[in-house]
C-alpha cells in the first residue's frame, strides 16, 4: 500500500492560500478544486489527501494523528500547546494578539482587572508573568463588545488591520505577541513519513525564499 501524506487545512482563505503553496510544491490534488461541499479530496498519483477543517481545529487532527501535517495560526497553538512539532513559519496569515480597551480608559493597577478573550491561557501566562490579578471572562466571539458594555475592562484579542477596533472605539494599549500560520506535524508522523514531509518543506522554503528576492 502507497504512503498518503494526511493533511489538514484550515477552511477559509488562509487555507485557501496554504493550499496553493502546497500545489506548487508538488502536492496538487486537482479535485479540490471541484465545487462542492466535500471536505475531504485525495490524490493518490501524488500521495497526498486534504481534509478542509475549521482552523481552531487542525492541531487537534494533527495531535492525535488523524491528519500528518497541518497549518495553524500561533494563536491556537500557544492557547492549546499540542503535542506537535512546529516545522516552519509560513509568513502567512499575520496579526499580533494585543491587549485593548476604550480610548477613555484608565489603568488603577490596586484593582483585579477584568478580561474578556477567547484565549485564556494566552492571557494567564501574560498577566501571571507580569504579576497582575485579574479576573478572566471566557467569550466565544464579538469580544470587542465585552468593555463598551462594561462586562470587562479591557480584552485579550487578534488585531489583524485594526478596523474592528477602530470601528468600536477601542485601542491597543499592549502588544503580546506576533502571530502567523505555522506548518505543524504529528510526531510519529513526523518519523515515519519524513521523507514525504521533508519534500513539502524542501519545496516551501524554496518557495519562499523565491518571493523574498
Ligand atoms: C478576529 C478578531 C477580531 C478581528 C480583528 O475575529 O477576533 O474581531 O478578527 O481583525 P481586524 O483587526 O482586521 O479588524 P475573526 O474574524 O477571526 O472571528 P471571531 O469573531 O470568530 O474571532
Amino acid at each position: 500500500m502507497k504512503t498518503m501524506l494526511n493533511i489538514a487545512l484550515p477552511k477559509g482563505r488562509l487555507g485557501e492560500k496554504v493550499y496553493n503553496m502546497f500545489e506548487k510544491a508538488g502536492f496538487e490534488c486537482p479535485s479540490i478544486h471541484e465545487n462542492n461541499r466535500k471536505l475531504i479530496f485525495e490524490n493518490a498519483e501524488k500521495n497526498v489527501r486534504y481534509f478542509w477543517v475549521k482552523p481552531s481545529d487542525v492541531a487537534i487532527y494533527v495531535e492525535h494523528g488523524a491528519a500528518d501535517i497541518g497549518v495553524a495560526g500561533k494563536d491556537i497553538l500557544l492557547e492549546y500547546e499540542p503535542d506537535v512539532y512546529e516545522l516552519m513559519d509560513l509568513d502567512i496569515g499575520k496579526c499580533r494578539m494585543a491587549v485593548a480597551a476604550k480610548k477613555d480608559f484608565y489603568d488603577d493597577v490596586e484593582k483585579t482587572l477584568k478580561v474578556a478573550t477567547k484565549f485564556t491561557n494566552i492571557t494567564k501566562n501574560y498577566y501571571g508573568k507580569l504579576g497582575r490579578d485579574i479576573d478572566i471572562i471566557h467569550l466565544n466571539g464579538s469580544i470587542e463588545i465585552a468593555p463598551i458594555l462594561g462586562l470587562s475592562d479591557v480584552i485579550v484579542d487578534i488585531v489583524e488591520t485594526g478596523t474592528t477596533l477602530k470601528e468600536n472605539n477601542l485601542e491597543v494599549i499592549e502588544s503580546i505577541v506576533d502571530i502567523s500560520a505555522r506548518l505543524i506535524s504529528n510526531k510519529s508522523s513526523f518519523k515515519f513519513k519524513n521523507s514525504l514531509i521533508e519534500k513539502l518543506t524542501d519545496e516551501i522554503s524554496k518557495q519562499m525564499e523565491e518571493s523574498n528576492d
